[in-house]
């Protein structure tokens, strides 16, 4: 097995995302490993969950601007010799300076079947859209925001009487078991972008997860 990638992951709030993560990356043959989490609020329910996990935490403000934020961001990342960045619900856009040292090395979860619905509030939206099939993307990360290379998508039926919430439940749930497979292929290096589009063994492994 070959050494696993240094990863960290960024949160802004509750951290179910990087749970998931940080779960799968207790597998010793998990081929990445959790080394940072990474918030720019100091309150995220997530950084006491990596703190117990022993999980080095770090936070960045934002108050002196994006600059600055992102230097202390760059450093930390540097600090720990991260390899790979997942998002996962890191609520600030980035710049394009930053997505591109991080080209192809770093992967957002986005709760919807991108290109649908890119942006918030995603379950509203699909319930208001009357889609049938809904679900969640993890993708390359590229500077217009929810956009980039898809390595694998999870659905999920839109059932009746679905609210954004008992809907929200039901990808969040198809999120938690994603995340954690996309980023294994990545880790790997399973998954290569040519012309803009994932191809390798991604195809066969995350497809589709399809859980009707
Ligand atoms: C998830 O729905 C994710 O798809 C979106 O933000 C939410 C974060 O939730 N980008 P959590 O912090 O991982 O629980």
């Amino acid at each position: 097995m070959g050494a696993r990638r240094r990863t960290a992951v960024l949160i802004s709030g509750r951290g179910s995302n990087m749970s998931a993560l940080i779960a799968a990356a207790a597998d010793p043959a998990f081929p990445a490993e959790v080394a940072l989490v990474l918030s720019n609020r100091a309150a995220a329910a997530g950084l006491d969950v990596a703190r117990a996990a022993g999980i080095a935490t770090a936070t960045v403000s934002y108050k002196a601007g994006l600059a600055g934020a992102e230097s202390e961001m760059a450093a930390a990342l540097d600090a720990h010799g991260i390899d790979l960045v997942c998002l996962a619900g890191f609520m600030r856009l980035l710049s394009a300076g930053f997505v591109a040292r991080w080209r192809d090395r770093m992967i957002n979860i986005h709760p919807s079947l991108l290109p649908l619905f890119p942006g918030l509030d995603t379950h509203e939206r699909a319930l208001a859209a009357g889609v049938k099939v809904h679900g969640c993307t993890v993708h390359f990360v590229r500077h217009e925001m929810d956009s980039g290379p898809i390595i694998g998508q999870a659905a999920v039926p839109v059932l009746a009487g679905d609210t954004a919430e008992t809907l929200g439940a039901r990808v969040l749930a198809a999120e938690h078991a994603l995340y954690p497979r996309a980023l294994a292929l990545v880790a790997s290096g399973r998954v290569r972008v040519v012309d803009e589009r994932c191809v390798g063994d991604a195809a066969g492994e995350t497809g589709m997860l399809v859980s009707l």
